[in-house]
């Protein structure tokens, strides 16, 4: 863990500089919320498994109505054909929502677009999709404007009371949601389908800065630690990365993120099987081309209490294992236990890394604004991120403090479209 907060250091400083690195360290061109922002705004998030509009209203004194959402699923043949397809799709839903909730036609309506992936910003409204992650293959996007991509789709589709006046990435969203609350927090992470974070950065820091001053002197800076690449990688992470959509690049993200914990856990199971280690030499294997071992089956598994697992053998059964016996269940349960281990110990050191980036020796308090199905779902993952700080910094681990800021993607788009 020492050895990743080192050159995780090293890869920021590089990053920051504009420099050949595995970091992107992307300014965002957002600050912290002032408190002030009001009115009523509509928020996009896009960079899973769906695509969700929200509307939400901003009352002074830092208060928030619930907001108004839906959620569509995003079809494989979306995520995976053209892009004009799918943001006509998304285009649709948005039409689909302000019909829904009856939102005044005569009405504008500011949109902040949350955008989980890599994206290469000149100012707050527009951004350069760099490359897709986590499995989006969407043709003639990469290297588009993102915005204008959207803005043209609506026009197709004859929404002409909405404006794209904000794009940032779900990181920012949930730090932005957070610090509206809480001034100590400094940082934002996503442990979910994908993983990344965000933090403040003073402007002096970030050395390929040309922009000028901000009205705080800070910035808000997208990290894209997915990408993240000085990492010991075991036989199962080359054969997962390899197999992947995009080899070489997301190593961290491999390592870490709900897309592909199951499947590396799935990966060591089947060398175990191989090796007629596990399931008695019946070569059953439980994750290959057409069947997923789903990271939720890794964390069922992994925090099975019951008699003989026998709800690990159910679900064993669920995947086509019909005989395993209890020392089988125990191996596997063992598996996924070390994976996520793996994965949280991880997300520890890349989390210190950044907070000693911002304070060397702790002097102050952190929040860590955190969301995304691994943090809040996997068993026992946030407990083993907590434990993962304190061996780190000792006793100095309780000034932090990891908040679970749900829905953050949405509601942080909507309070930085406020700003613009
Ligand atoms: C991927 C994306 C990144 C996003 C993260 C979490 O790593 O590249 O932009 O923040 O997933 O959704």
């Amino acid at each position: 863990m020492q050895r990743i907060i080192k050159d995780f250091h090293s890869e920021m400083k590089k990053g920051l500089a504009g420099s050949k690195s595995s970091l992107k360290m992307i300014p965002e061109y957002v600050e912290r919320p002032s408190g002030k922002e009001k009115g009523e705004f509509l928020a996009l998030d896009l960079g899973g498994t769906h695509f969700r509009v929200l509307s939400l209203r901003l009352k002074s004194g830092r208060k928030t109505e619930a907001p108004l959402s839906k959620k569509f699923i995003l079809k494989k043949e979306l995520i995976k054909g053209s892009g004009s397809k799918l943001f006509d799709f998304i285009a649709e839903c948005i039409k689909a929502f302000i019909a829904e909730q009856k939102l005044g036609a005569g009405e504008k309506y500011n949109v902040g677009f949350t955008f989980s992936f890599p994206t290469k910003k000149k100012n707050i409204a527009s951004g350069l999709l760099i490359r897709w992650t986590k499995g989006f293959k969407a043709k003639g996007v990469e290297g588009k404007d993102v915005v204008r991509l959207l803005n043209s789709a609506l026009a197709r589709k004859g929404v002409s009371n909405t404006k794209v006046v904000a794009i940032v990435n779900d990181t920012v969203g949930t730090f932005v949601t957070r610090s509206y609350k809480d001034p100590n927090c400094d940082m934002g992470v996503i442990l979910g389908t994908g993983t990344n974070a965000c933090y403040c950065e003073k402007i002096k820091n970030i050395t390929k800065w040309k922009g000028g001053r901000t009205s705080s002197g800070e910035m808000v800076i997208n990290i894209e630690w997915g990408n993240f690449d000085k990492l010991c990688l075991t036989a199962y992470d080359k054969q997962l990365d390899s197999a992947s959509a995009n080899p070489g690049e997301q190593i961290l993200e491999k390592m870490v993120s709900g897309m592909y914990l199951g499947k590396l856990a799935g990966l060591v199971a089947n060398s175990l099987i191989e090796q007629e280690i596990l399931f008695n030499g019946q070569k059953k294997y439980i994750f290959c081309k057409s069947k997923n071992f789903k990271s939720e089956y890794a964390s069922a598994i992994e925090s099975d209490t019951s008699g003989k697992l026998s709800r690990t053998n159910t679900l064993l059964k669920k995947v086509g294992i019909k005989n395993s016996t209890y020392a089988d269940r125990k191996l596997l349960q063992r598996v996924c236990a070390i994976v996520s281990r793996r994965a949280a110990r991880i997300s520890a050191s890349a989390m210190a890394a950044v907070i000693t980036k911002i304070d060397p020796h702790l002097s102050g308090k952190h929040t860590i604004a955190v969301d995304g199905s691994v943090y809040e779902k996997h068993s026992g993952f946030s407990k083993k991120i907590k434990s993962a700080l304190i061996e780190i910094f000792k006793k100095k681990a309780s000034k932090i403090k990891l908040k679970l800021t749900k829905d953050g993607s949405g509601k942080g788009a909507a309070i930085i479209a406020a700003t613009v």
